[in-house]
């Protein structure tokens, strides 16, 4: 099965091509560093044979955090654990890179202690009064990208993703939605575009030439004057000339009512891949390797995928956290489907403070591999 193979990611090799795509854990500290929870959740998937495993959204920059418990990396101290947990992860045969991410317009300021920031100033639905970036804050946080990317290369991970999808900063840029600026950071798709790019070539230049550089994009806002397919293909070809390495596809923002990133009921296998028409147009024009998230949930769906040519990997976030050892499972002959109901409960723990766990899984008296001590 070519699910099952081992595949070349730009100059990394992965035992197969499933990924496990970005899932904030909210088992940080208060502080954002890695706590031996984090690190035992990773390791449960690779063990449980993910190919690649991308940690969740982790703040380059103060100013970027978005939630209480998730993960930071700006400062040498917070090295050490990210080390412990790359090394782990790395000891039970896995892979692992760190999704690096500012949460721009949707920033905590009682985390932060300011005011939130994105393309455009604007009152937020929580009445919060967000303020346009100015050009030395985009420089700012393309330096604090370059450095974040610099730091988790030493703390020896596999690569980073660069979070450009789901609304945070850098998606924001690219949505006419968000971005309405009339400097040389917005209209045009390659002026919306500039502020990735700068990203991307800041975090090749500090990070390597040689080090997995990742993107997560929204194919769709799903949003009025969201960013369209043939937009998002030419960024994708942009980020192609910039040197990205992979580009994985996803779609909708907190924003999209039930055309959120993850979306609830039980998915038909027809719908599995929700994003497959779009993935299309991709692989018709871009030639890095294309992994493709959303309601997977069925391995023979993943190899028609696969086999058809639409993508090149295969990401999944909720079936994951139902069944760290799903790709095990499937491996040693379990063909069922993923258990996953995708009813969206694992929002709750993390939300709580309590750390990512299937909570319908619990509530039905099963086992959940993943539940934190
Ligand atoms: C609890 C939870 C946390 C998530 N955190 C992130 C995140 O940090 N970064 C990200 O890009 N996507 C995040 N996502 C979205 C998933 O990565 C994925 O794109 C989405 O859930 C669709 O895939 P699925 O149907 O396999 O769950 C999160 C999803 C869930 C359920």
């Amino acid at each position: 099965m070519k699910a099952f193979e081992p595949a070349a990611m730009g100059l990394l090799t992965l035992a197969n091509r499933f990924v496990r795509s970005a899932t904030y854990e909210g088992l940080a500290n208060a502080q954002g560093l890695c706590s031996p929870g984090l690190t035992k959740l990773l390791v449960q998937l690779a063990t449980g044979k993910v190919g690649l495993i991308i940690a969740g959204q982790t703040a380059v920059s103060q100013e970027g955090r978005a939630d209480a418990r998730g993960l930071c990396l700006w400062k040498e101290n917070h090295l050490p654990a990210l080390m412990d947990m790359a090394g782990r992860v790395q000891a039970a045969g896995g892979k692992i890179m760190l999704q690096l991410g500012h949460a721009g317009i949707v920033a905590e300021p009682s985390l932060t202690g300011k005011a939130a920031f994105g393309p455009m100033a604007g009152r937020r639905t929580d009445g919060h009064i967000c303020r346009s970036m100015t050009r030395n804050d985009i420089r700012k946080t393309t330096v604090s990208f370059a450095h974040a990317a610099a730091l988790a290369r030493e703390a020896g991970f596999d690569g980073v993703q660069l979070h450009a999808a789901h609304g945070y900063l850098l998606s924001s840029f690219l949505s006419p939605h968000y971005n309405r600026r009339r400097d040389e950071y917005g209209g045009t798709v390659e002026n919306r575009a500039r502020f990735l790019l700068e990203v991307l070539l800041s975090v090749r230049e500090a990070a390597g030439n040689d080090f997995p550089v990742l993107v997560k994009i929204n194919v769709n806002d799903f949003l009025p004057q969201g960013v369209s397919v043939s937009d998002i293909v030419k960024t994708a070809a942009l980020l192609e000339k910039g040197g990205i390495t992979a580009i994985e596809l996803s779609g909708g923002t907190l924003r999209s009512g039930s055309l959120n990133p993850s979306r609830t009921g039980l998915i038909s296998r027809e719908n599995e891949g929700y994003y497959k028409e779009e993935a299309k147009y991709f692989k018709d024009k871009i030639n890095v390797p294309l992994i493709l998230s959303g309601g997977l949930r069925s391995l023979d769906v993943v190899e028609k995928l696969l086999q058809d040519g639409l993508c090149d990997f295969a990401a999944m976030s909720r079936p994951l956290i139902c069944e760290p050892d799903l790709i095990a499972r499937w491996k040693q002959g379990d063909t069922s489907a993923s258990m996953c109901k995708s009813d969206n409960q694992c929002f709750r723990p993390v939300r709580a403070g309590k750390g990512l766990y299937c909570l319908t899984r619990v509530q039905e008296g099963k086992k959940s591999m993943h539940r934190p001590a």
